[in-house]
């Protein structure tokens, strides 16, 4: 006999699947910062999204719009004063290693080299520092130094920028340690808060096709933040645009466009009218002109 009080089996799988295909849900997220005038000003106002896993979702907004914001949100490392964020499930409370973050700049630890980087992170979360005492640390530490070879590779840098530091390094060359890095974490979530925007244009577009190989090989859910528009089309399988709301902004932003791009949106020809027009809309929904309403056209509209 099944009690009323436990959930049906059905119900339990249902909502576990479902937790488990949606990688991060914002619900109801407002943040709220303290003026100097011990006023509060509106940053964030009831932004809701569920984030599928899997997805691409570029990240766009004018700049102040709460973009950077709503990343530490889903990060950890600050908390909204009202709604809430789960990531796979679990209401975000603190920085997990289930999330990668790379930032547009100065990442990277300077005291170590690219290898001490790489494999801190896998280090630290699985032994403190009297277990590296232990004989399998040395075991461990191998694997966790041929992944970072690997990861290095990957991301066309070659195993003798292991022994390098930071400063010796290009910034094209410390922002692919630095996706390296949180790639060793095997993250399910990772996100990137204008990674590529210090980058030269070759760098950069080197970066966006390295970035798109890696999401295509392992999926993991992405969340990008820019300001190009080009790059969120090249990149995404979804675009999100954050607007300002109220008179100059005043009641903080929300989800002003929400653009699901079938995969081949990538394959837009740059330039293309098609692009073109897709450009326009998002940049009139950053500009908080239009409203994501029935006069959004549909991917297959535009495409
Ligand atoms: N800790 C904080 N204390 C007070 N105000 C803050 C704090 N963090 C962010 N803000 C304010 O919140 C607003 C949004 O900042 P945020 O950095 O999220 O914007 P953004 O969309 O990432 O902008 P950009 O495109 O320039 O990076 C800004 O007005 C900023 O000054
Ligand atoms: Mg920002």
């Amino acid at each position: 006999m099944v009690s009323v009080l436990e959930p049906m089996p059905e119900t339990v799988t249902t909502s576990a699947a479902k937790a488990e295909a949606t990688a991060i849900h914002i619900a109801d997220v407002s943040v709220s910062y303290a003026t100097k005038k011990k006023t509060r000003k509106t940053i964030l106002n009831g932004v809701n999204l569920e984030i599928a896993d899997g997805e691409f979702v570029v990240l766009l907004g004018e700049t102040g719009c709460g973009k950077s914001t709503l990343l530490r949100m889903i990060l950890g490392q600050e908390l909204p004063a009202a709604g809430a964020v789960f990531v796979r499930g679990k209401k975000v409370e603190r920085v997990s290693a289930q999330c990668g973050y790379v930032p547009q700049k100065y990442s990277l630890f300077p005291d170590r080299t690219v290898m001490g980087n790489l494999i801190m992170g896998p280090e630290t979360s699985k032994f403190h520092i009297l277990g590296r005492l232990r004989p399998e640390f040395r075991a461990f530490r191998r694997e966790v130094k041929a992944e970072a070879l690997r990861q290095l590779q990957h991301m066309g840098l070659h195993a003798t920028d292991a022994d390098k530091y930071p400063h010796q390094l290009s910034g094209g060359m410390q922002q692919r340690v630095a996706i390296a890095q949180a790639l060793m974490m095997k993250p399910n979530v990772l996100l990137m808060d204008e990674a590529f925007s210090a980058l030269d244009p070759a760098t950069r577009t080197s970066l966006q096709r390295i970035l798109r190989t890696v999401w295509l090989e392992t999926k993991p859910t992405v969340v990008f933040v820019t300001h190009n528009t080009a790059e969120a089309l090249f990149l995404a399988t979804r675009v999100i645009v954050l607007a300002k709301q109220g008179v100059n902004g005043q009641d903080g932003a929300k989800v002003a466009l929400d653009l699901k791009l079938p995969e081949t949106g990538m394959s837009l020809k740059r330039n293309g009218q098609q692009f073109l027009d897709l450009v326009e809309h998002i940049e009139d929904a950053s500009r908080g002109s239009a409203v994501a309403d029935e006069s959004t056209p549909s991917p297959e509209e535009v495409l």
